[in-house]
C-alpha cells in the first residue's frame, strides 16, 4: 500500500465547501484503486486564524508543509476580515514562493454539458503555463513616499533563469501535445522586461524547430482567447498576465468555478500545491451552492502530478459525464448543489 501525505488547507470561503466535498472523491478513487491511500492532514490556516493569531499561518508553517507530498488547498482571502495583500501575501503567494512551485499550470478546455460564454464556441482544449515565482508579483526596490505628493514605486522582476525556466517548460509541454506556443508579450509599451523576454522566447524556440511559435501582444491575446480559443496550444506568459488570461479562459469555460491549476515545484525539495483558479467567493459562501469540479480537476492535476494519470483520467471523464448529465450548480447553468454534483461524481467513478 503506497501512503500519501497530503496537507490540506481549505482556507477561506467557500474553499471550505469545496475542498472537504473533493477530499471524499479522492479517498474513493484511492479505494477503488486498492494500492494506494491518501492520509491527509488539515492546516485552519485562513483569515479567521488570521484574527485569531495575528498571522496567517504560524512560524514553521513553511517548514510543516515541506514535510508533506502536496499541498491541496481552497482558497485565501476574505477582504471583509483581513486586507488581501496581507492575507495573499501571507499564505498563498508565500507557500508558492518558499515551496519554490515556480510553474502555475492552468488548463483551459471546454466540458461536455458546460455552456460556454461564447455563444458559438468551437471546442477548445489549451493550457497557461504561467510563471509563478517572479515578474509583476514583486516587492523588490517597491516604496511607498507619503505627502502632499504621493509616489508609490512597484517594480518587476524579470530573470534570465525564472523566465528561461517558464518557457523551456512550455516548449517540452508543447512537444508532447500540439507542438505549439504562443507567448503573451507587451513589448510594444514596457520598454524593458517584455523585449528580454521575447529574447529568451526566441532563443529557446531555437532549441525547438518542430513547435510553432507566436508572440502575441496581450491585449490582442486577451481578445483571442474570445475570438478564437481553438487556435491555442500552449501559452507562455509572466505572472500577472497568466493570472489574468486564466480568468479569461475561466469565463470562456463557463464558470470560473470550473477551472482548476496547479503550482509545481520542479527540483523535487518541495511539495507542489493544487488550487482552483477562483477565490473565496464571499457572494456565495454558506448558500451550498459552489461549483466543486475547479476544486475536483485539481485533484485530478494532483493525480496525474503523482503519476496515477489512470486515476486522473477516470475523475475527469466522471466530471464530464455529471456535467453533461445535467447535474450542474447555478454557475454553469444548473440548478444542483455541491452535494448533488459530488454525489453523481461519486456514482459515475465508482
Ligand atoms: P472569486 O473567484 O472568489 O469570485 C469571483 C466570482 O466568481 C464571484 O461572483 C463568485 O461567486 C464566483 N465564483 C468563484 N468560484 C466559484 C465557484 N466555485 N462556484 C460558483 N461561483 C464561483 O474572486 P474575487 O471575488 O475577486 O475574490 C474573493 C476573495 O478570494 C478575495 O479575497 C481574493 O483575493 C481571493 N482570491 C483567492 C484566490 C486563491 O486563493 N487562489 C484566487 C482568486 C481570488
Ligand atoms: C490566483 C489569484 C492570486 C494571484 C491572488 C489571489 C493573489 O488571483 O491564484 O489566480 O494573483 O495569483
Ligand atoms: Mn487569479
Amino acid at each position: 500500500m503506497n501512503v500519501h501525505e497530503i496537507a490540506v488547507i481549505p482556507g477561506d470561503g467557500i474553499g471550505r465547501e469545496v475542498v472537504p466535498a473533493s477530499l471524499r472523491v479522492l479517498e474513493r478513487l484511492a479505494e477503488l484503486h486498492g494500492g494506494i491511500k491518501f492520509q491527509f492532514t488539515e492546516f485552519p490556516w485562513s483569515c479567521e486564524y488570521y484574527l485569531e493569531h495575528g498571522e496567517m499561518m504560524p512560524e514553521d508553517g513553511i517548514g510543516t508543509l515541506k514535510n508533506f507530498e502536496q499541498i491541496f488547498l481552497g482558497a485565501v482571502g476574505d477582504p471583509r476580515l483581513v486586507p488581501d495583500h496581507i492575507s495573499l501575501w501571507g499564505l498563498l503567494i508565500r507557500i508558492r514562493r518558499e515551496c519554490e512551485q515556480v510553474i502555475n499550470l492552468r488548463p483551459v478546455k471546454s466540458l461536455r454539458g458546460v455552456p460556454s460564454k461564447l455563444a458559438d464556441a468551437e471546442p477548445f482544449d489549451f493550457i497557461v503555463v504561467r510563471e509563478n515565482s517572479e515578474g509583476e508579483y514583486s516587492e523588490a526596490g517597491g516604496s511607498v513616499h507619503h505627502g502632499e505628493d504621493e509616489i508609490v514605486i512597484q517594480n518587476a522582476v524579470f530573470t534570465r533563469k525564472a523566465t528561461e525556466r517558464a518557457m523551456r517548460f512550455a516548449f517540452d509541454l508543447a512537444m508532447k501535445r500540439n507542438k505549439k506556443v504562443t507567448s503573451a508579450t507587451k513589448s510594444n509599451g514596457i520598454v524593458y522586461s517584455m523585449p528580454f523576454w521575447d529574447k529568451v522566447f526566441r532563443e529557446v524556440s531555437k532549441d525547438y524547430p518542430e513547435v510553432v511559435t507566436e508572440s502575441n501582444h496581450i491585449d490582442a491575446l486577451a481578445a483571442f482567447f474570445v475570438l478564437k480559443p481553438e487556435q491555442f496550444d500552449v501559452i507562455v506568459a509572466s505572472n500577472l498576465f497568466g493570472d489574468i488570461l486564466t480568468d479569461i479562459g475561466a469565463a470562456i469555460m463557463g464558470s470560473i468555478g470550473v477551472a482548476p491549476a496547479a503550482n509545481i515545484n520542479l527540483n523535487g525539495k518541495y511539495p507542489s500545491m493544487f488550487e482552483p483558479v477562483h477565490g473565496s467567493a464571499p457572494d456565495i459562501v454558506g448558500k451550498g451552492i459552489a461549483n466543486p469540479i475547479g476544486q475536483l480537476w485539481t485533484a485530478k492535476m494532483m493525480l496525474d502530478h503523482m503519476g496515477y494519470d489512470e486515476l486522473g483520467a477516470h475523475l475527469l471523464k466522471a466530471i464530464e459525464e455529471t456535467t453533461a448529465s445535467g447535474v450542474k450548480t447555478p454557475d454553469i447553468g444548473g440548478t444542483s448543489t455541491t452535494e448533488e454534483v459530488i454525489g453523481e461524481v461519486l456514482k459515475r467513478i465508482s
